[in-house]
């Protein structure tokens, strides 16, 4: 529920500055109190008085503007709000917020907020590929800070590719999920998904059929109940959901890493389906065809990602999830995984081809825990990530 929250939205300068102005309404509608702070930049694609006529308010401008320091200081102006949210997010804007720079009125808001701060970015392609804002984007994502988009299409400088600023909906739907509250609120929640892709060579490289939607629903319903929530992604079918920390990853190892980067949280869910194996020894260049034959492909165990958060010693999740992707004997097989890996509960499936489960809608699971096996009939993978967020909830109030 949005009525009555309160969002600074933050309009920094880009073409895209014209799609905040349908934001602010989009807002409006559903009840929710603007506060809008212009940048000098962004004064050149809107005017001051658009922007106020259409959130009802005063924009905010300059760091030192004596009024509005007399009104509210600019420490009161960042923390009276439930939410900041900066659309457009330019290469500029965000590169001063992964500096800590506070030398105008928008990075001196968001370097002095306590709230958290959801970022809309809009640039041309080249920008938004360029290290720099890259690396900015993955201090900015390790600090914290919610992204929606950029998506890709054309854009108004004539290129092609990311970097478009999502469309008003979708930046209303990712504030909706950022300020969920529900009996998930002020817990951190870790939710591993999708596939791993490890490398044979440069340009080939060992996979699965996982799609990724199962951990996409997961997390997205647990965001839905108030979590903060930290997604760690490998290279899936189906886009993050909103509203969460994105972390993209390929390989078992660097999914590990994130994972463990990620930690301290409440609950962790692994849903990945963490390749097993990896290549021992990955070359470096392109493998050829030629009179050598056909090439020995030496397989080394990837570590078990839930089974080290499971046996964690200290700073273990107090909850545990794991899964199982079974083709046989499915009870059996969970249940005695939940005991070797050590963690709390297993979501098991059947993922024989005959189910349709595995890249399907669908999925019928057996949630095992320390009290029994529990079966949960057919349902689509939405209403599977909703019951199961549910339960977390329960377990973790
Ligand atoms: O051993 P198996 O792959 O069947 O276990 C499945 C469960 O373990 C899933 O929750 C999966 O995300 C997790 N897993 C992992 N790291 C691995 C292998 C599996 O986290 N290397």
């Amino acid at each position: 529920m949005l009525a009555g929250k309160h969002i600074l939205l933050i309009i920094g300068g880009g073409i895209a500055a014209y799609k905040s102005l349908d934001l602010i309404r989009r807002l409006k509608e559903r009840g929710v109190r603007v506060t809008p702070v212009l940048t000098q930049a962004g004064e050149a694609f809107v005017t001051p008085l658009s922007v106020s006529a259409l959130a009802g308010v005063p924009v905010h401008q300059k760091l030192l503007d004596l009024t509005a320091e007399a009104e509210m200081g600019h420490i009161e102006l960042s923390r009276a709000a439930d939410l900041i949210v900066v659309a457009p997010a330019t290469a500029d804007l965000m590169a001063k917020m992964a500096g800590g720079l506070a030398g105008d009125l928008a990075s001196t808001l968001l370097l002095a907020t306590d709230k958290r701060v959801l970022l809309a970015p809009a640039m041309n392609v080249r920008m938004w590929t360029h290290a720099a804002t890259q690396r900015n984007l993955s201090v900015l994502k390790g600090d914290g800070i919610l992204f929606v988009g950029p998506n890709d299409g054309d854009m108004a400088c004539g290129e092609f590719g990311p970097g478009r600023m999502a469309e008003p909906l979708e930046i209303v739907a990712a504030i909706d999920a950022a300020l969920a509250d529900g009996p998930l609120r002020g817990k951190h929640v870790l939710v591993t998904s999708g596939p791993t892709h490890e490398p044979i060579d440069p340009v080939r490289y060992i996979a699965n059929r996982s799609s990724g939607a199962q951990g996409t629903a997961i997390a997205a319903a647990l965001a839905a109940l108030g979590a903060e929530v930290t997604f760690v992604t490998g290279p899936a079918d189906v886009p993050p959901p909103p509203g969460v920390r994105v972390v993209r990853v390929e390989t078992a190892q660097e999914m590990l890493e994130a994972v463990q980067a990620g930690l301290p949280a409440d609950a962790a869910v692994f849903a990945a389906a963490v390749a097993d194996w990896k290549v021992a020894q990955a070359q470096g260049h392109k493998i050829k065809k030629g009179s050598g034959g056909v090439p020995a492909l030496a397989l080394t165990e990837n570590p078990d990602i839930l089974a080290t958060v499971a046996q964690m010693k200290t700073g273990r999740p107090g909850l545990v999830v794991g899964f199982a992707a079974e083709t046989d004997d499915v009870l059996a097989h969970a249940t005695a995984k939940r005991a070797r890996k050590g963690c709390d509960w297993i979501v098991a499936n059947d993922v024989s081809p005959a189910t349709g489960i595995m890249g399907g809608a669908e999925n019928a699971v057996t949630l095992i825990t320390a009290e029994g096996a529990e079966d949960w009939p057919r349902m689509s993978k939405a209403e599977v990530a909703a019951r199961l967020a549910d339960r977390i909830a329960a377990a973790l109030g």
